[in-house]
């Protein structure tokens, strides 16, 4: 027998065993909803960056990335960086990787993999730690409402420049806000790529977990996400790539995470 494939096998299994499994899913939610009361997603760096993720969250986007090799990843809300930062240092390591496969030596100056990201409030000392970052030669920044329709268009003309595009949507987490944002980018995405939607777990949250925050139970990205993909089911729409669009929510990375910001919010595009 492959050891490699045994490895894999037995991983798959116990990834889909974990998701029927009540007790430690219902631990995991619970130490969510804590931890997330307690402000735990503050408490991380990327290169030096604050990112508010979770870190299950952020090997998933490691690992998609690794995956699907986009040359463009676009995201919508930056805050202090630290998600660009992490997207852009990936989008290195495969130009680096490739480099070291092909025998090309790595020119950081001519690199084509970006990260693209937009915010209605770059605040000017996050702007200016992430311009001096060594990363952000491959970040570009836009500030204004992700769902202006001129930056709607900017983005969309950016990304006709680029073969394999990933999407990460994590501003405002109104329903509202999240659906005109996935009718605006999710057709961006590459066939086999994906459109990653986080603060899903709202939902599931008790009602008013948010005070001080417009989102709640009902009115969050998970509810945008469900009518996205019902009304995608209902007119079909084309992908910027002309092809009709489907994405399939990949439960495989929550039932392997188990803690995550984004449970049904990780999209591949499928079709
Ligand atoms: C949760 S933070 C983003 C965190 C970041 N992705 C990370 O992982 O570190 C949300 C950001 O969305 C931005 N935002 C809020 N409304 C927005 C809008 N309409 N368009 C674009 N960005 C918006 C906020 O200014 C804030 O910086």
């Amino acid at each position: 027998m492959n050891p490699i494939k045994t490895f894999e096998d037995e991983k798959s299994s116990r990834i889909e065993n974990f998701g029927r499994d009540l007790l430690l899913r219902s631990i995991s939610r619970n130490w969510l909803e804590i931890s997330m009361e307690r402000q735990y997603v503050y408490n991380f760096n990327c290169l030096g960056r604050p990112i508010i993720q979770y870190p299950q969250d952020i090997v998933a986007m490691q690992e998609l990335i690794w995956t699907v090799k986009p040359d463009l990843i676009i995201e919508t809300g930056i805050a202090h960086g630290g998600s660009l930062i992490l997207s852009a240092s990936m989008l290195a390591m495969l130009d680096y990787c490739e480099a070291v496969e092909t025998g090309n030596t790595l020119d950081p100056s001519a690199t084509q993999r970006r990260v693209l990201g937009l915010d209605i409030d770059i605040r000017p000392h996050n702007r200016d730690a992430i311009t001096a970052h060594p990363m952000s030669h491959r970040i570009d920044m836009i500030q204004g409402s992700s769902v202006d329709p001129d930056i709607i268009s900017k983005v969309h003309e950016i990304a006709s420049g680029y073969k394999t595009v990933m999407v990460c949507l994590d501003s405002n987490h109104t329903h509202d806000h999240v659906l005109k944002e996935l009718e605006a980018y999710a057709p961006l995405t590459s066939k086999g790529s994906y459109c990653c939607v986080f603060d899903t777990f709202v939902e599931d949250m008790p009602i008013g977990f948010f005070k001080d925050r417009p989102w709640n139970v009902s009115n969050n990205p998970k509810t945008a996400v469900l009518e996205y993909l019902r009304l995608l089911k209902e007119r079909s729409c084309n992908a910027a790539d002309g092809v009709p669009l489907t994405f399939e929510i990949d439960k495989t990375i929550e039932n392997k995470l188990l803690i995550t910001v984004a449970p049904d919010g990780y999209l591949k595009r499928v079709g």
